[in-house]
C-alpha cells in the first residue's frame, strides 16, 4: 500500500510520527510531500500535493495534517475525485472509509494527541469501503448534483 503524506508547520511534528508509524510496517511505502520544518507555510499547497497524488493513482491514500485538520482537508476537498475526511477518533475513521469510501485521512495535530492520531491513522488503513448503499452516494458527490433540484 502507498500512502502520501503531508503537512504545514502546525502539522509537520505529526506527520513525522505518522512516517516513523508506518515505517514500522510491512507493505507500506511512504511518499513525504512536506513540509519539513515547523516554518510557516500555507497549507493548502500540501493539500493540494496529496490529494493530486492520489487522484493520480500514485498512491492508495493521503494523510494530510494541519493545526485543526480543516484548512488542509478543505483545501484537499477541491480536487476533484477527493474525499478527504478529517476525523478526531476511531469510529470516524472506520466509518468514513466504510460509508464515504474516504481517499484521505486528515488530522488536526492540535485536536488529538499522538497516540490517539496513530490509532486514527491504523483504523483509516485497515477499514475497507462496504459499497451497497454507500456507493451511490459516492457517486452522487462525483457528479455534484443529486438531481433532487
Ligand atoms: C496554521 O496556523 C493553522 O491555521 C493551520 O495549521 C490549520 O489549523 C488551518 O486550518
Amino acid at each position: 500500500m502507498k500512502i502520501a503524506l503531508g503537512a504545514d508547520h502546525g502539522g509537520y511534528e505529526l506527520k513525522e510520527k505518522i512516517k516513523q508509524h508506518l515505517a514500522k510496517k510491512e507493505g507500506i511505502e511512504v511518499i513525504d510531500f512536506g513540509t519539513n520544518s515547523t516554518e510557516s507555510v500555507d497549507y493548502p499547497k500540501y493539500g493540494h500535493l496529496v490529494a493530486k497524488s492520489v487522484v493520480d493513482k500514485e498512491v492508495d491514500f493521503g494523510i494530510l495534517v494541519c493545526g485543526t485538520g480543516i484548512g488542509i482537508s478543505i483545501a484537499a476537498n477541491k480536487i476533484k475525485g477527493i474525499r478527504a475526511a478529517n476525523c478526531t477518533n476511531t469510529t470516524m475513521a472506520k466509518l468514513t472509509r466504510q460509508h464515504n469510501d474516504a481517499n484521505i485521512l486528515a488530522l488536526g495535530a492540535r485536536i488529538v494527541g499522538d497516540v490517539l492520531a496513530l490509532d486514527i491513522v491504523d483504523e483509516f488503513l485497515s477499514a475497507s469501503f462496504e459499497g451497497g448503499r454507500h456507493q451511490k452516494r459516492v457517486e452522487q458527490i462525483e457528479k455534484e448534483t443529486c438531481n433532487l433540484f
